[in-house]
């Protein structure tokens, strides 16, 4: 249900079991937030404009949409595309930022354009047969982590064919394309369904499957060896069940691409100013989580392994440190400083070789992707942003302060609009994390900025 109370609240960003089935579990994203917060969102936003409402009557009306344009909605940090998925419940048009393209190859996949032309999908899958996955069984590759030689060679030829087939030319809605130069467009949509179907057919085939972090994949001990006919039979059967959740997922049926997931750094939106009319948006907490990692068996899949390097590098918050002389700027705020202060004061090695050095990088990222959001918004434009609060040992890391600080500090009007204790926080798999702190509590603050 759509909400549209006169003083909308924010719904929790919690997932509940119903957002774990359907598109949802085509990857299963850790990190992803609920329809419930991103529908609450925008109509405290008030994004639900004539507009919006308007385009929202699309299943049988394709083509005869006499609608304004839709406000622009942005995610900078866009991950399995929550946020354009509900918007396009809306009518609303979203760009959906994001470093990882395996991330963006589900989002895309998950369009109500797409699900308009499903009869294209069964037809192109139709041409896809088990006669063109001849090739020759590699002597190494690094998907041998995930897979056997036999399944790795199908899975390699298969992608190559979805990757090089010709596709359809999408229409987009005009707020996109208004703000978008053709060459950004680096994904087709058809693509990227196949290419998600693939990533499902090759998961489900060789059977990795997280580990107790729930960011890794463990690589495979036993690899089962897989035929062609096997593996393109599954393909299709996955194919089919994909179609099947659009149709479940209460996508609307839209006759131009209202989503648009590109492949691009929040630090560097490479949009104009003052383009945007809202943002709704969870970045990468503090929690060291390595979403590059989550991905490893299909970015190696798709690139080799420098190029998952890079991409996990330009991951904020990832476990990795690139830069040790990071200056800590007085912009990121008291809180932010007081905790960083502690860091340095604790006393073991690893909280100054390591951990000092992480989060003052993930505070330069943070800064350089506000400074962003506040740069292309709209003036009175408005960006609700979800955050986690998290633990330094027994120093408690609160996020949401920071980033209100950083907001207020870089020009615009910050506030917590809404605070929830979580339960289920990425902390509670790291049992150790209590010994420093008996009975922690986490939050997740949803923080309002104001251009
Ligand atoms: C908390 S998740 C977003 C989840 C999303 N709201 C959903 O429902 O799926 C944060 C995302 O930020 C992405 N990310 C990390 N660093 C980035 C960067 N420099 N630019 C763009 N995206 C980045 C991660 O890959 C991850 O997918």
């Amino acid at each position: 249900m759509l909400q549209t109370s006169l003083f909308p609240t924010l719904a929790s960003a919690k997932r509940s079991r119903k957002e774990r089935i359907g598109v949802h579990a085509w990857h299963p994203y850790y990190a992803g937030y609920s329809e419930a917060f991103v529908s609450s969102a925008i109509a405290y936003l008030k994004l639900d404009s004539t507009s919006a409402s308007s385009a929202c009557s699309c299943p049988e009306g394709l083509g005869t949409r006499k609608t304004p344009p839709s406000p622009l909605l942005l995610d900078p940090w866009n991950g399995s595309g929550t946020t354009a998925l509900v918007a396009s419940r809306w009518g609303i048009a979203t760009l959906g930022w994001e470093i990882n393209p395996v991330m963006n190859v589900f989002s895309y996949a998950k369009s109500g354009y797409l699900f308009g032309q499903k009869h294209l999908l069964a037809e192109l899958c139709q041409k896809i047969t088990c006669k063109s996955l001849d090739a020759s069984i590699p002597t190494s590759d690094p998907l041998g982590d995930f897979m056997s030689a036999s399944l790795c060679c199908g899975i390699r030829k298969l992608y190559a064919i979805v990757h090089s087939q010709e596709y359809p030319e999408p229409h987009f809605e005009r707020a996109i394309l208004k703000m978008i130069v053709k060459d950004k467009i680096q994904l087709n949509p058809f693509q990227a369904f196949f290419k998600a179907a693939l990533f499902i057919t090759a998961r489900n085939l060789a059977g990795y499957k997280g580990g107790s972090n729930p960011t890794w994949v463990k690589t495979q001990s036993e690899k089962p060896e897989v035929g062609k006919t096997d593996m393109i039979s599954e393909f299709k059967r996955v194919v089919g069940s994909m179609i099947r959740d659009l149709d479940l997922s209460s996508i609307p049926i839209t006759d131009r691409i209202l989503h648009l997931p590109v492949l691009a750094d929040s630090r560097n939106l490479c949009l104009p100013d003052n383009a945007i009319d809202a943002v709704i948006t969870s970045p990468p907490y503090l929690t060291r989580i390595d979403y590059a990692m989550s991905t490893r068996p299909e970015l190696l899949i798709m690139f080799d392994p420098k190029t998952l390097r890079t991409i996990r590098e330009n991951t904020i918050g990832a476990p990795v440190i690139l830069d040790k002389y990071i200056k800590i700027n007085s912009t990121w705020g008291k809180t932010c400083l007081q905790l960083l202060e502690n860091v340095q004061k604790h006393g073991s090695k690893a909280a100054t070789s390591y951990y000092l050095p992480n989060m003052i990088q993930y505070f330069r990222d943070i800064e350089l992707s506000l400074r962003e959001i506040i740069r292309v918004l709209k003036h009175n434009a408005r960006a609700i942003i979800v955050v986690q609060s998290s633990y330094f040992k027994e120093h408690e890391i609160k996020l949401g302060d920071i980033y209100v600080e950083m907001g207020n500090n870089l020009g615009v009007k910050s506030e917590i609009v809404n605070r929830e204790i979580i339960r289920g926080h990425m902390a509670h798999v790291n049992t150790k994390s209590n010994q420093y702190k008996k009975g922690k509590i986490y939050f997740e603050d949803m923080v309002l900025l104001t251009k």
